[in-house]
């Protein structure tokens, strides 16, 4: 069933849409876990830098030789406060809390320091950020804390530089990307571009397979089903092409007969002899006529597919009643016993075509079948299906001609009537146009024809 709506899909679009937001979320996600990753290093050595410090202030203190009341001299304070960035701050306190030297509001260590070892903690002085080592010494004998401290400009700077140094490296990562991907696309779109090309190169005329080894692996199939399509089309092009020679040969037949005719009839003097001739000119005209009315009626059956989707639900009774009646004349003229034996039988079908089906199967009964014959036509369901027959008891095909006279054209040998060879083919297209099929078998009774057509019936 084709998608009544059109859809724009671009499969260049999609792979797009499914290679590059995926990757961008990756890139994403690899920042949010790579960035502490990379950060933590970095603050590490200004850590350390930090811990080296506080060791220096002790050694400072444990170094003073002079005897002044001060633990550092101020040339030291100095040294120690000395940082291009940030500000440092540093105080000594004893373990009771008492403060020996330096800064009196560095925020204290969150745990008591029991040993020597150092300890590394944020915390904030005025308002500013800060990040500070304390430890445990022994100055000149004393037990103390020593704790060092400085603002986070150095830090933030570090931490800015890192992210921005990712962050412009994924952003150069998903350009060169996309620009890849594209390219890739295109490389990887140029066999359907090639194959495309191909089919638009032909003229409406070359039916000839796609060869499959022309396009990738992936689409082989969609070209096999063209393929099979270009078939199909191959064989009906062909059908119709033989078709339409064969109605103009069987047209021309009956056309030259009729000009001869009205030559001949041109020619004569004798009221009688005229008469003879126009009465012989207008029976040739009806088989002319019937000939072409069956040609049309073959040719609209086998464009009927386009009025599929006219089809309706119908119900056979009528249509054999209606056409059962336009032919009971016939059959009274030539002492036929017409008699019809309906059961309900509902289908999906064109009634106008069902109408025609069966004005060709009871037409060839009347002609097929000697004065004072009996033709039945029955309706029937089976295993979902509605079955149609007309039955009659006149001379019968032959079993070698069942499937002969399906052809067009094909008509048996010393046949009597005026038939063109036409309507059995009719009556298959009509068949199968309903998803139906037709079969010749012998009546139970023994002698004349039962021509059964089996439709799927209309649930
Ligand atoms: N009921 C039948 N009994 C005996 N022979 C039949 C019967 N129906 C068809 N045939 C034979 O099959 C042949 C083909 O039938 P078909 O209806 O296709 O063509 P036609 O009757 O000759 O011509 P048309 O129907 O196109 O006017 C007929 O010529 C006839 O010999
Ligand atoms: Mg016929």
């Amino acid at each position: 069933m084709i998608n009544p709506q059109p859809t724009r899909i671009s499969i260049r679009r999609l792979l797009f849409r499914w290679l590059l937001l995926p990757l961008v979320l990756l890139l994403g996600l690899a920042t949010v876990i790579g960035y502490p990753i990379a950060l933590q290093p970095a603050t590490a050595a200004y850590d350390w830098v930090l811990i080296d410090t506080a060791q220096s202030l002790t050694r400072l203190i444990n170094a003073k030789r002079d005897a002044g009341p001060e633990l550092l001299s101020s040339s030291a304070d100095i040294l120690l406060r000395t940082d291009q960035f940030d500000r440092i701050y540093y105080s000594v306190h004893d373990l009771r809390g008492k403060l020996l030297t330096g800064d009196a509001h560095l925020p204290p260590p969150p745990i008591r320091l029991l040993d020597a070892g150092e300890y590394l903690y944020d915390g904030k002085i005025d308002g500013e950020t800060i990040r500070v080592a304390a430890m445990r010494v022994n100055l000149r004998g004393v037990e103390a804390i020593v704790q060092v401290a400085e603002t986070t400009v150095k830090r933030s700077e570090l931490t800015t530089r890192i992210l921005t140094g990712m962050i412009a490296s994924e952003v150069v990562l998903v350009i060169v990307v996309v620009v890849l991907m594209l390219f890739g696309i295109g490389k990887g779109l140029e066999p359907l571009e090639r194959l495309r090309s191909e089919i638009e190169a032909r003229s409406h005329r070359d039916l000839r397979p796609v060869p499959p080894e022309h396009a990738p692996i992936e689409v082989r199939p969609v070209v096999s089903a063209l393929n099979d399509l270009l078939r199909q089309l191959e064989l009906a092009l062909r059908s119709q092409q033989e078709f339409v020679a064969n109605a103009a040969h069987q047209l021309r037949t009956p056309l030259a007969g009729l000009r001869m005719q009205v030559e001949l009839g041109l020619q004569q003097q004798d009221p009688a002899e005229y008469r003879r001739v126009l009465t012989a000119l207008g029976q040739s005209t009806e088989r002319a006529v019937h000939l072409a009315n069956q040609l049309l009626m073959l040719a609209r059956a086998e464009v009927g597919f386009h009025r599929v989707r006219a089809m309706q639900v119908l119900d056979l009774r009528q249509v054999v009643e209606e056409v059962a009646g336009n032919l009971m004349p016939a059959a009274i003229s030539k002492k036929i016993d017409l008699g019809l034996e309906l059961q309900l039988a509902r289908i999906h079908g064109d009634s106008f075509l069902m109408a025609e089906l069966l004005s060709n199967l009871i037409d060839n009964a009347i002609a097929y079948t000697p004065a004072g014959g009996r033709i039945t036509v029955t309706t029937t369901t089976d295993a979902g299906f509605v079955v149609l027959q007309v039955e009659d008891d006149g001379i019968g095909i032959p079993e070698t001609e069942r499937e002969l006279v399906f052809r067009r054209f094909y008509r048996i040998n010393g046949s009597s009537g005026e038939g063109c060879g036409l309507g059995l083919a009719i009556v298959q297209e009509i068949a199968h146009l309903h998803g139906g099929t037709v079969v010749i078998s012998n009546p139970s009774s023994g002698n004349g024809t039962l021509v059964s057509v089996r439709i799927p019936g209309a649930a």
